[in-house]
C-alpha cells in the first residue's frame, strides 16, 4: 500500500451523519480495456471492508465504506480516499490529483491491508 502521509475513515450504504467519515473505494472496470480497479481487487477488498466492519461493530454513521467511479489513477489500484466532516457527507469522492499527495488516498491496497487502512480511515486526519 502507498498512502499520502497521515489518513483517516464502515460498512454499509448509508448517508453518513456529521463528523462521520467515508471511505470511497473505486470500483471501476473497464473490462479489459486498460488497468483498472475493479481488475485489480477492488470489489472483493470493498466487501472485506465492509465485512470487518460489521463484524467489528463500526456503524456507517462512524465509518461508511461505498463504492464510487475512477479516482483517475487507475494504473495504481485499487485506489481509495478517505474523507471526513463536509466532504464525509457528499456522494462523491474528493479530488485526486496525479503527483500531489493527498492526506487519505491509498493505492496499490492489497487484501491484508484491509485493516490497517480501516484503522487509518477511521482514525486519521482527512480534509
Ligand atoms: S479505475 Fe480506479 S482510479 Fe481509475
Amino acid at each position: 500500500m502507498k498512502a499520502g502521509k497521515k489518513k483517516q475513515g464502515s460498512a454499509g450504504d448509508t448517508a453518513a451523519a456529521p463528523g462521520s467519515r467515508t471511505l470511497f473505494v473505486c470500483v471501476r472496470d473497464r473490462n479489459g480495456k486498460g488497468a483498472s480497479c475493479a481488475g485489480s481487487g477492488a470489489r472483493a477488498l470493498l466487501k472485506d471492508m465492509q465485512a470487518i466492519l460489521a463484524g467489528e461493530g463500526i456503524a456507517p454513521s462512524e465509518l461508511l465504506v461505498r463504492p464510487c467511479g475512477c479516482l483517475g489513477l487507475c494504473k495504481q489500484g485499487p485506489v481509495l480516499v478517505a474523507a471526513a466532516g463536509a466532504a464525509a457527507l457528499n456522494r462523491k469522492p474528493p479530488k485526486v490529483k496525479k503527483g500531489k499527495k493527498r492526506l487519505g488516498v491509498y493505492t496499490q491496497v492489497e487484501p491484508d491491508e484491509a485493516r490497517l487502512v480501516l484503522r487509518d480511515a477511521l482514525l486519521g486526519e482527512h480534509g
